[in-house]
């Protein structure tokens, strides 16, 4: 039997005692030793416990399998053997039961768990539906509605609740295997047998097609909840083996897709991303108390995100009264937190009692371990800020730069410890917002930048790391794909219809939507800095100038691209807008032509892609993945397609040489192949080979 289950007799009960670290996932070796387990335990017990060893119960299907020759016993049939035993099966559940792991001890007969443990199905966050009879067996214990509802959204469900709900029998604190024995001891003392969920009565019939429609929507291109619903109204109307049948062919289909790869890809990166191989062994420095400097809207989310995260803050402004509104700031959203429930008064009051001040003199950081700069975005008041910073940090202290922009090198120089400075740009609203870029100048420490991975961690930040460039990774890649956008425009599309476009592909917001919302004074602001060294040959569009000139700065004035009404969500299209751009087209003598849907989805794509390739060629971003999730995690990029660049090898590097090659017919400035991308292509390689350590 293999090791990955360890089989005990203990009295009349054979414990199977998984053990596959780190999250006893279900690959081949596990379900093999389940069947085997089974199948002596059938020859010498009276029951049956499935335990997990270590910190959890099965954490689902082996993960890394996914796109693998399937190999027997497949984990449909363990459950249905599991259920068809003519013992009593019981598991005992710690950790989390997720996916094929909650589908194994549906396939039991009885369940208990320890308090803390949770349950859930969440394949869908991969792509796929759940596999191993969950769309059947989960439906007959809750019914439809609760079955939609928790497998769509995949959420972990406590144990508590999952009592309630009737998927778990008994809910018991203790140690997960010797609760487990008891429980199991229990029913043989009562003599129960088997009591297998497939063969419980069909789940009343719900209105499917209204979920259906209400999953598409909301998945915005994404089609695993929506097919996941048709998998449930079939244990409806089919019988447990037709309908385990029905499961199997479409996860099989969703298993085959590119939305499980781009999804699959996001998994296993999201968690790559943080680990570079270069801070191996490296020790962080000690951080238990920061310094923020600037109350503002990004200050007060970065306090927030430090303060939560159980670090103390000193922030800075640069009076009292503007120390006092920062502090303010911090408490209003400290607050909104209470409302919501994440927080409690306890917390929340210990936090401003103790763990936060504001102050307006530079000496109160005297002890900060580390300082994250959020001031006004120019280059003399940085670096201002970095000579105060220099004169009263003590040494040794970490400065942080939250730029989106500038140069982290120059930034630096304004110190005598160049060594100790490195950017950390978080995206607004920073106490929300996943990402974090590390930025790594050209002096900064190993300590220092595993020490802002450390901070990434204890903040819970997909944090990435990013050399220095205008923009770093993401706002340079989002310049290309909004110029981009503001070409088609010129050229005969409408803001709207680039949204809309967009917003179908499968982003939250379409680039004019998110422009109103970031405010369109910070795009001007941008134009305006790099006039002086634009090319000549750049083609630019100045209707977006004119609105601002208009004191249209989008959401905070009510007006941008969209027009907001107070109270409404959502804007409308602004006409005046069209009007500008009709005149600037009349101005250029461009007679505006038709775009189709899919041509501004692969223009718009094909530039992203494009910068992408050269922020990874110069080595900006050290990996394509780098990229990946810095655009799913900070520019709303659709998490089913995994990224931009795994986005782009799904769709074939070829073909999108080719399409930037022939719009380069037209821009040859705009549109310059990254020759990174010509180089893949030429080897017939791909941006994951890269991930994977491939060259070229
Ligand atoms: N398969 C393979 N590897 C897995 C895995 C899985 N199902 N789940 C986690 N891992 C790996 C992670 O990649 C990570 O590896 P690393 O250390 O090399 O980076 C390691 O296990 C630890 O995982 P985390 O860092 O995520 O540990 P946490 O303690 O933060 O979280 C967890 C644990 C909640 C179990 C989380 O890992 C998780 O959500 N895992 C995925 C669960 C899931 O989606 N299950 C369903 C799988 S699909 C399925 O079952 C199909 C079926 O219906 C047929």
């Amino acid at each position: 039997m293999s090791n990955a289950i360890e089989y005990e007799l203990k009295g009349d009960i054979a414990v199977l005692r998984a053990n596959n670290p780190p999250v006893n996932a279900l690959g081949h070796a596990v379900r093999s030793g389940l069947i085997a387990g089974l199948e002596r335990a059938e020859s010498e017990a009276k029951a049956v416990l499935i335990v997990g060893a270590g910190r959890t119960y099965f954490a689902g299907a082996d993960i890394k399998e996914f796109g693998k020759p399937l190999l027997e016993p497949g984990l449909p049939g363990v459950c249905t053997r599991i259920e068809r035993s003519p013992l009593p099966v019981i598991s005992a559940i710690h950790g989390t039961a997720l996916g094929g792991g909650l589908e194994v001890a549906l396939g039991t007969h009885y369940r208990i768990a320890v308090p803390s443990a949770k349950v859930g199905l969440p394949e869908v966050h991969l792509g796929i539906l759940p596999g191993a009879g969950g769309t059947q067996r989960l439906p007959r214990l809750v019914g439809a509605d609760k079955a939609i509802e928790m497998i769509t959204s995949g959420r972990h469900v406590s144990a508590p609740e999952a009592l309630e709900l009737g998927i778990l029998d008994e809910v018991e604190e203790g140690e997960v295997e010797a609760i487990g024995l008891a429980y199991a001891q229990r029913i043989l003392d009562a003599g129960l047998g088997p009591r297998p969920v497939g063969q419980m009565p069909r789940p009343e019939v719900v209105d499917f097609d209204t979920a259906y429609e209400a999953a598409m929507k909301r998945g915005r291109g994404q089609i695993a909840p929506a097919t996941a619903i048709r998998s449930i109204e079939g244990a409806c109307h089919k019988g447990i083996d037709a309908g385990l049948e029905h499961e199997r062919n479409l996860f099989m289909a969703l298993l085959n897709s590119p939305q499980r790869e781009g999804m699959v890809h996001a998994f296993f990166n999201e968690r790559a991303v943080s680990k570079l191989p270069e801070l191996k062994g490296v020790a962080p420095r000690e951080v238990s108390a920061i310094g923020v400097i600037g109350g503002g809207t990004m200050g007060a989310g970065i306090a927030v995100a430090a303060l939560l995260s159980g670090l103390d803050v000193t922030m800075i402004e640069r009076d009292a009264d503007a120390a006092k509104a920062g502090a303010e700031r911090v408490s209003d959203i400290l607050q909104g937190s209470v409302k919501r429930g994440k927080l409690t008064n306890e917390k929340f009051d210990a936090i401003m009692a103790g763990r936060f001040r504001a102050s307006d003199s530079y000496e109160a950081l005297g002890d900060a371990d580390l300082v994250i700069e959020a001031a006004f975005e120019e280059m003399g008041v940085k670096k201002t800020i970095f000579a105060e910073l220099d004169r009263v940090c003590k040494k040794g202290a970490v400065l942080a730069s939250n730029t989106s922009y500038l140069d982290v090198n120059e930034i630096a120089a304004s110190t005598s410890r160049r060594a100790d400075v490195l950017g950390l740009h978080f995206f607004s609203p920073a106490h929300v917002m996943k990402l974090l870029e590390i930025v790594v100048a050209a002096d900064t420490a190993p300590d220092v930048v595993a020490t802002g991975f450390a901070l990434g961690k204890m903040m819970r930040k997909i944090a990435v790391r990013s050399g220095v460039c205008d923009g770093f990774i993401g706002n340079r890649i989002l310049k290309t794909y909004r110029t981009c956008a503001d070409h088609m425009v010129l050229d005969g599309a409408s803001p709207f219809e680039i949204d809309t476009a967009m917003t179908a592909f499968g982003f939250a917001m379409g680039p004019f939507e998110v422009a109103d919302l970031a405010g369109l004074d910070i795009g001007w602001a941008t134009r305006k800095r790099l006039a002086p060294t634009r090319d000549a040959r750049e083609r630019v569009a100045t209707y977006a100038d004119k609105m601002c000139e208009a004191g249209h700065f989008g959401q905070k004035t009510g007006q941008g691209y969209y027009v907001y009404e107070k109270g409404k969500r959502g804007g409308t299209p602004d006409v005046n807008v069209t009007a500008l751009i009709e005149a600037e087209r009349r101005e250029l003598g461009i007679t505006p032509r038709a775009f189709s849907q899919d041509e501004i989805q692969r223009r718009y794509m094909c530039a992203m892609v494009n910068e992408a390739a050269k922020v990874v060629g110069e080595g900006i971003a050290r990996r394509p993945l780098d990229v990946d999730m810095v655009l799913l995690f900070g520019y709303g990029f659709p998490r089913h397609w995994g990224g931009p660049l795994k986005w782009a090898d799904l769709q074939g590097l070829d073909g999108i040489l080719a399409d930037i090659q022939s719009y380069a017919k037209e821009d040859d400035f705009f549109w310059q192949p990254a020759q990174l991308l010509e180089r893949l292509v030429a080897a017939g390689k791909t941006f994951d080979d890269l991930n994977k350590g491939d060259t070229v």
